[in-house]
């Protein structure tokens, strides 16, 4: 069987990463993508020669040319400016709106039959405004964000009761923006609801840190922002759709009704299989969180209205 191939437009620091993952975990032949000239081409040759290394066979190759990406199965999309300390990533849209613009018509016209993972902020925007360049169906075009922000409840929980991630399971919905909505009722340890083991006062303060994880590394590293993170979570998705896993995860998807909203990406849980985001998954949210995820999605509804009077200048 022929090996898959994966797309990575943009690489910086999360398209290097993931192109490791790809290789270390033998998922498909990477094509790495950037405008500037060099620097995919050097990611990917330092990353080849660690192959006898880490004994794996798959081709990762660097290019600035769009063609080179013909015939992928999935693009991962970095693509783009990241924040700078004191930057919320909705500054990011005008820089970013029009490199996805071209990024998008890229994928449209060498890669129309690609899964297409965003990751590039700000999210709920940039995810939009590929779907809309590439027409492409809504199961093939997803944002990734709630992975990760999930994956910061989770972290965070299990390092205040001192217990594996593993025992962990949390959801954060809504927008990939300071207003995301960590789902306290989701969040279970071994089944056993988080409210019944750490007081209210405190999860407070660690949701707090979870809707600011982000920007807490991006003031650490000052000059970029998180990028093994992020990483992971946009392969995590890639392994659902290739293994065909029927896996819930929580992801930037296009709503045509669920959860009340219609015609906008908005982080939810979906199911994740051979045929993309095959189902959005409608949870039951108290009341305290149905509000948050109303005022988060207002917050998006701004962001997209925003990127709108940006290009319509352009
Ligand atoms: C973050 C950026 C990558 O949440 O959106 O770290």
């Amino acid at each position: 069987m022929a090996r898959k191939k994966i797309a990575l437009i943009g690489a910086g620091n999360i398209g290097g990463t993931m192109a490791q993952l790809c290789a270390l975990k033998g998922l498909g032949d990477v094509v790495l993508y950037d405008v500037i000239d060099g620097l995919p081409q050097g990611k990917a040759l330092d990353l080849l020669q660690s192959a006898p290394i880490e004994n794996f066979d798959i081709k990762i190759t660097g290019t600035t040319k769009y063609e080179d990406i013909a015939g992928t199965d999935v693009c991962i999309v970095t693509a783009g400016i990241a924040r700078k300390p004191g930057m919320s990533r909705d500054d990011l849209v005008g820089t970013n709106a029009k490199i996805m613009r071209q990024v998008a018509e890229g994928i449209k016209t060498y890669a129309p039959n690609a899964f297409v993972i965003v990751v590039t902020n700000p999210l709920d925007a940039m995810v939009t405004l590929t779907k809309r360049v590439t027409a492409f169906p809504k199961n093939r075009v997803v944002g990734q964000s709630g992975i990760l922000d999930s994956s910061r409840y989770r972290t965070f929980t299990a390092q205040e009761l001192n217990v594996s991630v593993a025992s962990v399971s949390a959801l954060v919905l809504g927008g990939h923006g300071d207003d995301m909505v960590p789902v306290r009722s989701s969040c279970l340890v071994c089944g056993v609801p988080i409210e019944k083991l750490i007081p209210s006062r405190r999860l407070d303060e660690i949701e707090a840190r979870v809707r600011n994880a982000g920007g807490e590394i991006v003031a650490l590293l000052k000059t970029g922002s998180a990028f093994y993170s992020p990483a992971s979570a946009a392969i995590r998705m890639v392994e659902a759709y290739f293994g065909d896993k029927k896996e819930i995860l929580p992801c930037a998807a296009y709503l045509e009704g669920e959860y009340g909203i219609n015609g906008y990406y908005f982080g939810v849980p979906v199911l994740i299989g051979a045929g993309g985001v095959e189902k959005v998954v409608e949870i039951e949210l108290s009341p305290q969180e149905k509000k948050a995820m109303e005022q988060s999605f207002a917050h998006v509804k701004e962001l997209v209205q925003a990127m709108d009077k940006l290009l319509a200048g352009n």
